[in-house]
């Protein structure tokens, strides 16, 4: 019998657990994912006649995330010799068993089709997938094996809004069969730094909702809101790094300039005008009557270039916005945001900036399009000035 592999003690149980569905969620740097690969490769090295499948939603990340994890383990465990590698189509098989692994993304259906009856499936970043994905993965685990047929779920419990949730936190344990649950946290795991912990611990105060998440391993309440963790402020600080403005051009919609100042990694946002029915003559005068100064960057919608030459002409410094949807608000959520309090337009806007959803509730990377004015102007506004600037840590669930 090969010997185990160096397995956190957290994980013992499920390493055995033979159920249906092992569930691992869990807190950043858990160990999750480490731990599933170890658990695939070690059945491959000790069992027969399997053929495993690792699965993602989207193919292209799988090189560097999934894949990567399995040759790290294989790599740390000294288990080079026994495994064959296929680089270009991203497998993976034991020599001497002849059990494989192959890859493939929910959204490479061609190869979904070919699966040609899985014995064991690891979701990784599951939440990313929607219900249907998962059944349609569910359907084919029905491969013949003299041991156990799973599928190993790993995440990080982003959202209530999600078939994993629905499936298997909202019923009695006594009722959930075949299912083994394990949940950890990065105390679980000895093999991540001080400096990582100290980040965690850090975002107590920066971003409560995350660090339930990402540092308690709960089930984060969040709904589908984008911008959900800003403070509310008095008045701008006086001390900013720069101070720019966006603006969403609308007639019967409302028109909106919001200012925007930034000071390391924050962002004060503050109302400047909402208002429908605005004529370009009547937006030079309200940015004149709030003194908007000549050589104050204006990220405008570029969607209107009439409207941003007449502005330009009138000596204000408009600039065209790059809007990106996805990436704007990426950008937006790497600052810790704080708003003016008698901002009531923007208030309310980002109270119902929400992301869409599918027909079961799972979370889209498209904001629903609604009341976005004010939210579009402050998205304009970052993602165009600061959009290049240096990321600094990325904090988000898939990695
Ligand atoms: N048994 C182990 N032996 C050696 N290193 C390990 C082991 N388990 C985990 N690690 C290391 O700990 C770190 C975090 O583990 P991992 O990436 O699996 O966490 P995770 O729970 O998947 O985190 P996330 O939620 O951020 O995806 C990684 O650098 C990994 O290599
Ligand atoms: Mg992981």
């Amino acid at each position: 019998m090969p010997k185990e592999p160096d397995i956190l003690k957290a994980y013992k149980k499920a390493m055995t657990s033979p159920d249906r569905y092992l569930i691992l969620m869990g807190g950043a740097g858990s160990g999750k994912s480490y731990f599933a690969a170890q658990k695939i490769l070690q059945r491959m090295r000790t069992e027969d006649g399997h053929r495993f499948v690792v699965v993602r939603k989207i193919a292209r990340t799988i090189r560097n995330s999934v894949y990567q994890q399995m040759k790290d383990v294989i790599h740390n465990e000294g288990w080079e010799e026994e495994f064959k590698f296929s680089e270009s189509r991203l497998e993976i098989e034991h020599k001497e068993k002849g059990n494989t692994l192959i890859t493939t993304g929910v959204d490479d259906p061609e190869k979904l089709k070919s699966l040609a009856q899985p014995t064991g499936i690891w979701i990784e970043e599951a939440t990313e997938l929607s219900a249907r994905d998962f059944r349609q993965l569910d359907l084919r685990l029905r491969g013949e094996t003299v041991d156990y047929l799973q599928i190993i779920f790993s995440f990080n419990p982003i959202s209530k809004k999600n078939f994993i949730y629905k499936q298997f936190f909202t019923r009695e344990p006594e009722e959930l069969k075949n299912t083994y649950i394990s949940i950890t946290d990065h105390t679980h795991n000895d093999k991540v730094g001080q400096s990582f912990r100290d980040m965690l611990a850090e975002m107590e105060h920066l971003d409560p909702e995350y660090y339930k998440i990402y540092a308690l391993a709960q089930w984060g309440e969040n709904s589908n809101a984008i911008i959900y963790n800003y403070k509310l402020i008095s008045k701008m600080p006086e001390m900013l790094d720069e101070v720019l403005y966006g603006l969403d051009f609308g007639f019967n919609n409302p028109c909106a300039l919001i200012r925007v100042g930034y000071y390391e990694k924050d962002i004060y946002l503050e109302e400047v005008f909402y208002k429908r029915k605005l004529t370009t003559p009547q937006i030079v005068e309200l940015m004149n009557t709030r003194q908007i100064g000549e050589t104050d960057y204006i990220y405008a919608d570029s969607a209107n270039p009439d409207k941003i030459k007449e502005l330009q002409q009138a000596g204000f410094n408009v600039k065209e916005a790059q809007k990106s949807v996805f990436n704007g608000i990426n950008k937006v959520k790497e600052f810790q945001i704080h708003v003016v309090q008698n901002s009531l337009n923007l208030l309310n806007e980002l109270d119902n900036y929400v992301w869409k959803t599918d027909h079961d509730g799972n979370l889209l990377d498209d904001p629903e399009k609604h009341n976005d004015h004010a939210c579009d102007a402050i998205r304009y506004a970052i993602y165009s000035h600061l959009g290049k600037r240096k990321q600094s840590v990325i904090w988000g669930h898939s990695g």
